[in-house]
């Protein structure tokens, strides 16, 4: 696992991503190294920043969990949520609204070419702008996320496709915080127990059913349904979060994010916590299984050699 530095100067253009390159980004990141951009690709203005940046401050209700759902068919058609409407400012709503969808093309952009090997087949999933302060938040012990854990998402089973998130710390001066832990294949060999061990049979259907109740849905829908992989990733981010002796004992390597960088990584493999920061955006990915360039080493393959049966 290795921090591999992308100066901007390389980006700059009139030098596009050869196919070649493209391709060995991919590689970097799907054997667990985490890409990372001194200076970010992506541009702000001044004026974004300050309001971004401003939301704290200003006590409005625009700062709980800003989630934002692009909507690649149909961009009008993109969605704001987890702002309360009834006490922010609608005008402030809308330039918020306004900056995310901004963030979201301009992250798009970027990787069509410098990612060229899975744009025709990523889901754009949804972006998000956290406000908070890291250290010290108070969270139920799933949701906490200064403990060492892969994501995996409860409600959005992914069906195998891999989650790939881009980071921007956009805090004026701070850096943000991460430390990560030894990669997906030794972590779920040394650490997953048999009761977490992959389960090829069963669980799907009956998921699937459940899920759609718990959302007042009257039959399963197939989106919803979580495979025995889906299962798996969802067990082992709360297995991990809850195991003390992971957490105390095994290595941690810090990784210290300065202001006005970005980075990205495969955060269902790669072992992560944020320790401290304040003011970040990130843009979601899922990557599916036929675009990765180095499938044999996919958390889908590895799960499947130790359940010795298919999972999705
Ligand atoms: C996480 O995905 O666990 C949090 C990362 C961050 O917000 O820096
Ligand atoms: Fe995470």
């Amino acid at each position: 696992m290795a921090l591999v530095t992308i100066p901007l100067d390389q980006l700059r253009e009139g030098q596009p991503t050869t196919a070649e390159q493209a391709h060995n980004w991919c590689a970097r990141l799907e054997s667990g190294d985490i890409l990372f951009f001194p200076q970010s690709p992506i541009p702000f203005t001044p004026e974004e920043l300050a309001f971004l940046r401003g939301q704290q401050q200003t006590g409005s209700s625009l700062h709980k969990n800003i989630a934002y759902k692009p909507n690649p068919k149909n961009p009008e058609q993109d969605k704001l949520s987890g702002v309360d409407t009834k006490t922010a400012d609608s005008a402030a709503v809308q330039r918020l609204h306004a900056i995310m969808r901004g963030y979201s093309q301009h992250v798009v952009h970027f990787l069509t070419d410098f990612l060229a090997p899975y744009h025709a087949q990523w889901r754009l999933d949804y972006a998000s702008f956290r406000p908070l302060e890291e250290q010290n938040r108070d969270l139920p012990r799933r949701r906490r996320n200064d403990l060492l854990h892969t994501d995996a998402f409860p409600t959005r089973p992914t069906h195998g496709a891999r989650i790939l998130r881009f980071f921007n710390n956009i805090h004026p001066t701070r850096t943000r915080d991460w430390v990560v832990g030894d990669p997906f294949g030794l972590t779920v060999h040394r650490f997953a127990p048999a009761q977490i061990a992959p389960h090829p049979a069963g669980a799907a259907s009956r998921t699937g059913k459940s899920l759609g109740r718990a959302l007042g849905l009257g039959k399963a829908i197939p989106s919803l349904k979580r495979t025995p992989y889906d299962d798996f990733m969802m067990r082992f981010h709360n297995f991990l979060k809850e195991n003390e002796p992971y957490q105390d004992q095994t290595p941690r390597y810090p990784w210290q994010f300065p202001a006005g960088s970005s980075w990205m990584v495969y955060t269902d493999t790669v072992p992560h916590a944020v320790l401290a920061g304040q003011y970040a955006l990130e843009q979601t990915f899922l990557v599916e299984p036929q675009a990765l360039v180095q499938p044999e080493i996919s958390p889908l393959r590895i799960l499947e050699q130790i359940a010795g049966a298919p999972l999705i």
